[in-house]
């Protein structure tokens, strides 16, 4: 998994430590990056001491157990706990990861929680995805066809056909690949990102879909898709292995040559 540096949080001041319960035999101590909107604290790093024997095995469960007992004021982002909905999505221990599939027993020393790195935050893990999500929409991500389908028939692909699409649909829209990135870092404003471009390759390797070519002249852009300079973090930090250099190599392949 790729570890980066966190300029964004560089300056995080240590915070309040609250203490686990006197004799309390295993401990997990949880740092915890905190920002809000109302504090005057900002940003700090919180330390919750938690008995290990009552907590369950994720990096999640251990936030669930701040929240419900210790601080219900802490913030992040959760819904289905499985790995597949992304919302969990976070930088621990370096690492930008889910947070529900995060075992807490990977984790050498101190659990060290941040937001996803390089985004603004809205408060304490939450980052601010607006933007992230104006680029995936700007990929219009839905199957776009001028033929009328049969009124009683699905639009049929072959097995092949479809098998194209593996190591795509999969993604969660997690960003955790996006926020990985120092291309993303420096020019976010306008390079797209590995998320929303790996979504831009799933609908023009879709058979069904006829836009293939007016999708790929919205890509041919300087800082769009070219600003991808392969370094790879966004394969190295997706929770769910997929390639999206691989995706962006694709649409690169696929734009040079229909210019050959
Ligand atoms: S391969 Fe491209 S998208 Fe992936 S981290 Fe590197 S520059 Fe970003
Ligand atoms: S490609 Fe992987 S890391 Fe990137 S948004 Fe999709 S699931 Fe998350
Ligand atoms: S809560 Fe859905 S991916 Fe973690």
């Amino acid at each position: 998994m790729a570890e980066f540096t966190l300029p964004r949080h560089a300056k995080v001041k240590e915070g309040k430590t609250h203490k686990a319960p006197a004799g309390t035999k295993n401990i997990h101590r949880v740092k915890v990056y905190r920002w809000s909107p109302d504090g005057d604290e900002n940003p700090r790093l919180d330390t919750f001491e938690l008995d290990a024997d009552n907590c369950g095995e994720m990096v999640l469960d251990a936030l669930l157990k701040i929240k419900d007992e210790v601080d219900p004021s802490l913030t992040f982002r959760r819904s289905c706990r499985e790995g597949v909905c992304g919302s969990c999505a976070m930088n621990i221990d370096g690492t930008n990861t889910l947070a529900c599939i995060k075992p807490l027993s990977e984790i050498k020393g101190d659990v060290k929680v941040y937001p996803l790195p390089h985004m603004d935050v809205v408060k304490d893990l939450v980052p601010d995805l607006t933007r992230a999500y104006a680029q995936h929409a700007s990929i219009e991500p839905w199957l776009q066809a001028d033929t009328p389908s049969a009124p009683d028939k699905e639009r049929l692909q072959s097995p092949e056909e479809r098998e194209k699409l593996d190591g795509l649909w999969e993604c969660i829209l997690c960003f955790c690949c996006t926020t990985s990135c120092p291309s993303y870092w420096w020019n976010g404003d306008r390079y797209l990102g590995p998320a929303a471009l790996l979504q831009a390759n799933r609908w023009i390797e879709d058979s069904r879909d006829e836009m293939t070519g007016e999708r790929l002249d919205a890509l041919d852009d300087t800082f769009k898709l070219y600003r991808c300079h392969t370094i790879m973090n966004c394969a190295k930090a997706c929770p769910k292995g997929l390639n999206p250099a691989e995706a962006i190599g694709n649409i690169k392949k696929k734009i040079a040559v229909r210019q050959s």
